[in-house]
């Protein structure tokens, strides 16, 4: 009792302490998020000491009065929060230097030209939403990505700047390629590659797994069948078994590169020898001018068949039978006619009958 007690109260301990941690995190969170929303391509590129210098002289109309918060306010009202700006600074893999290039371009005059000089809200808007347009122009003539190939696949090359955390995004696809229809005949063979359209790292490993009879491409439905280097998954001989989902995944160390999935359909074949040989069966059997198809032609055949050794063995027994008695009779007649004493005594001539035979 009491050490259960004990376990309770240890328990609901630790509860609250879980408690108290998480309202901490969402806390920081909610906090975090409200002083910095998000970067931008300005915060990436322009260095806070930059935008204090440009901030200091600006002044806001209604109140005649210095606000650098007001002035970080339309900074972030202009560039941050603009899609447009975002947008235009997803640019390929390598070309940062350049966007900071041009930002740079554009504020550094600005900086320049308010130094030690008091300006109203009205003025710096006015320069800043210029700049942030010319950026816009400039930006977007950087050449984008054109590397990453569709639909599928961890493809690891810088894709496109993002300004809203100031890295390059890779391509954005997911790791499950869509489902590959096969068709094959029952007995043909078929061969599966786990082959992409884009670079793969050295050191790969290929996990060919497969899911018996259905299309899917849910994960816990696999079975592992073979893990190694090969990309080659080959059938030499399908049969209705076969037919399901097969998945190969690529691995690269413990990093998964990509899902790919082919369902095969197996297109059962009626084994066409024993077909022939079943209708000329069946014709033989069968009275004149009826014929049957070759699905339902075995029973009918087996039918026939057990029915014709029936007979045969009947028939066989029969003239044995009549054989036997005829026989018999014959030879009563002849034993008649050679030992007439013996009819007096049936027992007597029972006795020698079979010493006879
Ligand atoms: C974003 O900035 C561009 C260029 O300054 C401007 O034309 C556009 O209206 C802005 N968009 C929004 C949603 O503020």
């Amino acid at each position: 009792m009491e050490a259960g007690f004990e376990e309770k109260q240890k328990h609901l301990l630790s509860l609250e302490l879980l408690l108290k941690i998480t309202m901490a995190v969402l806390w920081l969170t909610s906090v975090s998020l409200l002083i910095c929303p998000s970067l931008s391509c300005y915060l990436c590129f322009i260095k806070p000491q930059v935008s204090g210098r440009l901030c200091v002289g600006y002044v806001v109309s209604a109140t005649k009065v210095n606000s650098v918060d007001e002035c970080f306010r339309s900074l972030d009202r202009i560039f941050n929060l603009n899609e447009t700006v975002v947008k235009a600074g997803r640019a390929a893999g390598g070309l940062e230097s350049r966007l900071k290039e041009i930002l740079e371009a554009e504020i550094f005059p600005i900086v320049k030209d308010f130094q030690g000089k008091r300006n109203m809200d009205t003025v710096y808007e006015r320069r800043l939403r210029k700049a942030a347009d010319n950026f816009i122009e400039a930006a977007s003539k950087l050449p984008r990505d054109n590397k990453c190939i569709p639909p599928c696949g961890f493809q690891n090359i810088d894709a496109a700047y993002n300004c809203i955390t100031c890295q390059y995004d890779s391509c954005l696809f997911p790791l499950d390629c869509p489902v590959e229809d096969i068709e094959v005949k029952e007995g043909r063979g078929i061969q599966m590659r786990c082959d992409v359209p884009f670079d793969l790292p050295n050191d790969i490993e290929v996990v060919w797994k497969f899911a018996e009879e259905f299309k899917t491409q849910e994960t816990e439905q696999f079975k592992e069948v073979t893990a190694g280097p090969d990309r080659l998954y080959s059938i030499s001989s399908t049969t209705t078994e076969h037919q399901g989902t097969y998945q190969c995944e690529i691995f690269s160390g413990i990093r998964s590169i990509v899902r790919l999935y082919f369902y095969v359909t197996v297109i059962p074949q009626p084994v066409v020898g024993h077909t022939a040989l079943q209708g000329i069966f069946d014709q033989a059997l069968l009275p004149r001018g009826q014929f049957l198809t070759a699905p339902d032609a075995a029973p009918h055949f087996f039918l026939h068949h057990r029915l014709l050794f029936l007979l045969t063995t009947c028939l066989a027994t029969s003239l044995l039978l009549l054989s036997v008695s005829v026989g018999f009779l014959y030879w009563l007649s002849v034993a008649e006619v050679d030992h007439p004493v013996a009819d007096s005594d049936e027992e007597d001539y029972f006795g020698v009958s079979l010493l006879e035979i």
